[in-house]
């Protein structure tokens, strides 16, 4: 039997891009039938919204895309990086406070860019869309969406 493989998804408050990857990134496990082989969860670097679900913003969008999100809000904490073993941010800033908490090696190359396994020509970030637009939280779950294809690619081509 495989082991599971567990996944923490990161941003800064875990109420807007990060549950949105873990939504979508269930999805299409989901619907590969692939469910069981992954813990997946996210978390925030910052405690601002613990307890709250994700913004009505992001909610509504994943919901017409087919996800229903009923994560609560929580703050990362250190015993995260020993338990995960794939530590997946969203921008520079989530890097840095990651590795900051990280006490070895081990622990640091666990956290990868989640945006990174799209490849050539990308963005390494995932925008935050707090303050912004419609637009921008349709740009989130466009985002997450090809990243977890790509992530999921990569785990299987290793
Ligand atoms: P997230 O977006 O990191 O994608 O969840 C944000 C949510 C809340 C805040 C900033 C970004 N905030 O400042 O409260």
């Amino acid at each position: 039997m495989k082991t599971v493989k567990k996944i923490l998804f990161i941003c800064l408050g875990n109420i807007c891009r990060s549950p949105a990857a873990e939504g979508a990134f269930k999805k299409i496990i989901e619907e590969k039938g692939r469910f069981s082989e992954f813990e997946v969860d996210s978390c925030g670097t910052a405690g601002y919204h613990i307890g709250e679900l994700a913004d009505p913003r992001t909610r509504l969008i994943a919901k017409n895309h087919g996800i229903n999100l009923t994560h609560r809000s929580r703050q990362l904490q250190k015993k995260d990086l020993d338990y995960f073993d794939f530590l997946l941010v969203m921008d520079a800033k989530n890097y840095s406070e990651v590795a900051a908490l990280a006490s070895n090696p081990i622990q640091k190359q666990k956290i990868f860019f989640f945006r990174s396994f799209v490849g050539k020509g990308s963005s390494l970030e995932v925008p935050d869309p707090y303050y912004g637009t419609n637009e921008d939280f349709e740009n989130v779950q466009k985002i997450v969406t090809e990243s977890s294809k790509a992530f999921l690619n990569y785990l299987d081509s290793r």
